[in-house]
């Protein structure tokens, strides 16, 4: 069993790794955080409950962070859309915001359960920051750190930067040199888990309420990507869940991984150091996308057995 606190910015595949993970039974969600990131905190927020209600899980959801440590803040509207998430049409829910402050959520549920809690974080990584900052020996009783970022090439931003990065630099920084173990899925390998039209038929063949939901986002994801990437989407935010379900479709190497801060050009890039086993980035290169698009039907087919 994988016991998670999940920071998302939901965001189209923010919304599959919920659904991969709630529809697993090898993890346990203790409690989702929506931050500003695809879109403002309120969005974020808006869509983390709504997804999160029509899934009927029953994990607590926090509100995060309403902008990056220092710089100011961007949003990827152009791809998610202007509420962050196109495409779904919920209903009227139940479910409301937990209250209570994230920083304090984070650091009650490791400290209380050392080794035990894997932070997992596909937005920008600032709230993770917010909490190291505040409780330093978060770091030594995370399990491990989880996060979809970066790039040894190209960014998606800009040339140098990919967007969870780029969002907030200074977090990452933080996040980075914090010493926990960590677990990054950089654009070098998530740009290969491509949705392809077989995939799609694949996963929308499953049938159920969460492919409806699914079907109905990446319906619209998929017509940005093409006006904007001109490809079909990659899943980059689930392949963090997906690491926790099965590791070994992944292959790492370890590297000591610095944020560019100061440049204009290439601010938000990860900068990628000597490869060493001793660093604690263990830095995804690559994944079986035939065990990764296994891992995320089985999930759908378990949510079509427990919601319809
Ligand atoms: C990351 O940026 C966001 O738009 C996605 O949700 C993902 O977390 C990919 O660069
Ligand atoms: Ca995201």
């Amino acid at each position: 069993m994988e016991r998670i606190i999940l920071d998302v910015d939901t965001g189209h595949d923010d919304a599959v790794a919920i659904d991969m993970a709630a529809g697993c039974s090898l993890i346990k969600i203790e409690g989702i955080i929506a931050t500003a990131g695809n879109t403002v905190l309120k969005n974020s927020l808006e869509n983390t409950l709504n997804l999160t209600d029509a899934l009927k899980l029953d994990a607590p959801v926090y509100a995060g962070s309403n902008g990056p440590l220092l710089r100011s803040q961007v949003t990827a509207g152009s791809i998610h859309g202007q509420n962050g998430f196109e495409g779904p049409v919920f209903g009227p829910r139940v479910k409301q915001v937990q209250d209570g402050n994230f920083i304090e959520f984070i650091i009650d549920t490791v400290m209380r359960n050392p080794g035990e809690i894997s932070f997992v974080s596909v937005g920008p990584y600032t709230d993770l920051a917010i909490a190291l900052k505040a409780e330093p020996a978060l770091a030594r009783n995370l399990k491990r750190i989880v996060l979809m970022g970066g790039s040894s090439t190209l960014g998606n931003v800009t040339s140098s930067a990919e967007f969870n990065i780029y969002a907030d630099p200074e977090a990452a920084q933080i996040v980075f040199h914090s010493g926990a173990d960590i677990y990054l899925m950089p654009l070098d390998c998530t740009l290969n888990v491509v949705l392809n039209p077989e995939i799609q038929q694949r996963l929308y063949s499953v049938g159920g309420k969460a492919i409806e939901l699914f079907k109905a986002s990446m319906t619209y994801y998929i017509e940005s990507c093409r006006r904007y990437i001109h490809d079909y989407p990659a899943m980059h935010d689930p392949c963090c869940i997906a690491y926790l379900i099965d590791p070994q479709m992944f292959e790492f190497t370890n590297e000591e991984i610095d944020v560019e801060t100061k440049g204009d050009l290439a601010y938000g890039r990860t900068c990628l150091g000597r490869s060493l086993t001793d660093f604690n980035v263990h830095f995804a290169r690559n994944v079986n996308t035939k065990r990764f698009w296994d891992v995320l039907c089985n999930s759908f087919q378990q949510l079509k057995e427990r919601i319809g």
